[in-house]
């Protein structure tokens, strides 16, 4: 009988061996054995599964990615050093000299910065759209456009792209459509129903969720994944068996953490409306989010992710930051402990005050991962920083 994918990301499990261990093995190896010269050169002719050498797959590494599959409703997929690794081993493997990347414009950083400063090194150009302004994105397709990439729900505007639309125009151009799903998981939206051909992550954000471990995956189609293993089985950014160990258990509470993730996440959304030293809240599935609508249409719930504007711009935001008592001041997100950030004197301090402004970003914005602490105590924290303000 099948089981549901909630059911497979805690069942999923690498063959039991003689030792009938209940928890999943770890298989931390370089490298395999061969009873023969004859199955070691079929295995290196491709003619048999047999795992080879870490770098290429390795069965714990191969348990993540079976469940990740599952849960993204894809055909297969490879696990990567870091969320970065997979962005990068996508563009490398799909772009060459003379093609044209379409990417939405707010992106993560460090994806900005291999779009801007090392694509550019290969004469791969690109173009972003606004993405408010899905109106405009089809007249920035080339003939030479083989890759459009979009983040959905944006890292940190929280903006939403249409997944049903940006795949049909995907398809229509016959272009291969990369979705950045970090922010909402497989748990509350799977952009392959929408014709994403592939999804990846960031494994180091929710899929973690205890801020341990780097990782990184990528989903999607056979034909595509053959060729992303192909690269990165020769260039090396593999994941490390003791990363994909942690990060399947993780998988498996993955559903039930995501849900108290999000009723945290509404619980403080609720508390801040209407806040008086606020100018704006800001989450997926709240009514006054530009893209209220579409964001109910594709996801399940909001995720964990809230953004909200300081009235008193940079200083106020400083002054909350200092002002916390719990909630910790540190660059990750999707973390058990409720995080918080301010962007424009931290992460994106480097870019312009209108390059800020384009990808949503304000002086005053502070992007709070909500935790799994009991909710009192996170908008406790929260709503006594905000006097200090
Ligand atoms: C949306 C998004 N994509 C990719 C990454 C990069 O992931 P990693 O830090 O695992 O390389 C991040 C990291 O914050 C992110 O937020």
């Amino acid at each position: 009988m099948k089981q549901d994918p909630i059911t497979q990301a805690v069942r999923i499990q690498t063959p039991r061996t003689n030792e009938m261990e209940h928890s999943t093995p770890l298989f931390l190896t370089s490298s395999f054995c061969f009873e023969s010269a004859e199955e070691m050169r079929a295995a290196f002719a491709g003619e048999n599964t047999n795992n080879i050498y870490s770098r290429y797959s390795n069965p714990t590494v191969q348990e993540f990615i079976d469940k990740m599959c599952v849960l993204e409703e894809t055909e297969t997929g490879f696990a990567t050093a870091s969320g970065m690794s997979a962005i990068f081993g996508c563009f490398m493997t799909f772009l060459g000299s003379g093609d044209h990347l379409l990417s939405c414009k707010s992106i993560f950083g460090s994806t900005h910065t291999i779009i801007t400063k090392y694509l550019k090194k290969w004469n791969i150009d690109h173009s972003y759209a606004e993405i408010d302004r899905p109106e405009t994105w089809e007249a920035l397709i080339r003939p030479n456009t083989r890759l459009i990439y979009v983040e959905t729900p944006t890292n940190p505007g929280l903006d939403i792209v249409d997944m049903e639309w940006l795949g049909k125009l995907a398809k229509k151009h016959g272009i291969i459509l990369l979705v950045d799903n970090c922010f909402a998981t497989p748990i509350l939206q799977k952009p392959a129903r929408y014709g994403a051909d592939l999804v990846l992550h960031s494994a180091t954000k929710w899929l973690d969720g205890q801020g341990r471990v780097l990782g990184g995956v990528v989903v999607g189609k056979k034909e595509l994944i053959e060729e992303i293993y192909l690269f990165c089985r020769n260039t090396g950014p593999a994941l490390s068996p003791f990363n994909a160990w942690l990060l399947s258990k993780s998988l498996e509470t993955l559903d039930v953490r995501i849900q108290r993730h999000c009723d945290n996440a509404e619980a403080l959304v609720k508390a801040l409306d209407n806040h008086p030293k606020l100018n704006w809240i800001k989450y997926p599935f709240h009514p006054s989010h530009p893209m209220y609508a579409i964001a109910k249409k594709q996801m399940l719930r909001g995720g964990g992710l809230v953004t909200f504007d300081l009235k008193g711009g940079i200083e106020a935001g400083k002054k909350f930051m200092d002002a916390l008592q719990m909630l910790t001041l540190t660059s990750n997100l999707g973390d058990t402990r409720s995080i918080a950030s301010h962007p424009a004197s931290t992460t994106h301090s480097k870019l312009s005050r209108e390059e800020q402004e384009s990808v949503g970003i304000t002086p005053g914005l502070i992007r709070i991962s909500v935790g799994l602490e009991h909710r009192d105590d996170i908008i406790n924290d929260i709503t006594r920083a905000l006097e200090s303000c």
